[in-house]
């Protein structure tokens, strides 16, 4: 069986930062799924005794991913037991630049648990596939990967305020948003295109023992219902304002942590200034938003584009040596199957 599957990154409004036992989130987070940014994959899935797998990344071999692989097959095992007798030849590729610096896990790993979640459609002999399934599993690769299976907005985390909200997989909340964010812009800004200095995983961790820990998972849950409520209001003030408080609090948790560290670059600094005064001096509502390193993203509705094309061009390309991506709200993943 030949599957195929492509799956877009997203961008967290409200972040998830900090987990627990596997890969359960300390709090719920909510994200725009991404149209262009994303990964492709393609899985070739034969019977065999035992399980096994051979990973390629744009062609050729990378060892490298091996390891994280081998942990996300141990730990979906329980869900998808029928691995247990196939073998899966795995190519991925990305349409972004590798060293673009952009958070590629979430894409990679959604897709390939979407290209598992047919495969097992198939073996089983099932109608449709089971996308909740599928965040499950892209859970267990990268956290922020299972919110990125649904198409516009996903939310993930256990939050009385959402219905059916897990912290074991994402929901779709999509039939929430105002259409003013259903075509909301993503500019992204490549600062910085190096590997970052730690990694999420690693600031993760480092939420355990954290002075703040206790206050940020009661504001993030606060900020999650929030948001909800601005979604589905239209409140583009709002969501400003609270986007970006989050992107600043994880930053600011990073560096209130026992190791402290920094990931934003002065040319995030100055963008983030930039960003404010183009705002107070043009009234566009505009905002940044940053995960965990030094690039930037600025979210806006998409009847300001041009507006906002203009000002990237002549003022912040200066700040990211030209190195930018334009991408917006999109519709999710697509897969197809071939026995
Ligand atoms: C700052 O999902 O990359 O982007 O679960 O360890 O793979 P792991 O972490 P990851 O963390 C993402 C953190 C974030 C916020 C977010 O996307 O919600």
């Amino acid at each position: 069986m030949i599957i195929e599957s492509e799956s877009p990154s997203n961008i967290a409004l409200v972040k998830y930062w900090g987990k627990h036992g596997l890969q359960l989130p300390l709090n719920p987070s909510v994200s725009f799924t991404l149209e262009k940014a994303k990964s492709i994959t393609k899985v070739e899935w034969v019977d065999s005794e035992t399980f096994g797998f051979n990973f390629s990344f744009e062609g050729g071999a990378k060892p490298s991913f091996e390891p994280k692989l081998q942990k996300f097959f141990e730990r979906i095992s329980e869900l998808a037991p029928e691995l247990e007798h196939a073998h899966l030849k795995i190519d991925s590729s990305n349409t972004f630049p590798h060293s673009s610096g952009i958070a590629s896990s979430a894409s990679a790993f959604s897709a390939l648990a979407i290209a598992i979640a047919e495969g097992l459609r198939v073996k089983r002999g099932e109608q449709d596939i089971d996308i909740t399934l599928a965040s499950k599993m892209a859970r267990l690769g990268s956290g922020s990967a299972c919110r990125s299976v649904f198409p516009k907005l996903g939310f993930w985390g256990e939050h009385k305020d959402v219905k059916g909200s897990s912290n074991h997989f994402a929901i779709d909340v999509s039939a929430y948003m105002h259409p003013v964010f259903q075509t909301y812009r993503d500019t992204i800004l490549l600062v910085d295109e190096g590997v970052k200095s730690v990694s999420s995983t690693a600031g993760h961790a480092l939420m355990e023992k954290h002075v703040f820990r206790k206050n940020r998972i009661d504001q993030a849950f606060d900020n999650a219902q929030q948001m909800m409520n601005i979604l589905s209001k239209g409140e583009l003030n709002d969501f400003v304002d609270l986007v970006e408080r989050e992107a600043l609090t994880l930053h600011a948790l990073m560096m209130s942590a026992q190791q402290p560290y920094l990931l934003m670059r002065p040319g995030t600094v100055a963008i983030i200034e930039e960003v404010r005064a183009f705002r107070r001096d043009t009234e566009t509502p505009v905002c940044f938003t940053l995960d965990a390193g030094a690039n930037v993203h600025l979210l806006y509705p998409e009847n300001v584009e041009q507006k906002v094309n203009t000002w990237v061009n002549e003022v912040l390309s200066a700040y990211c040596n030209k190195r930018y991506l334009c991408d917006q709200v999109g519709n999710g993943p697509r897969w197809k199957s071939s026995v």
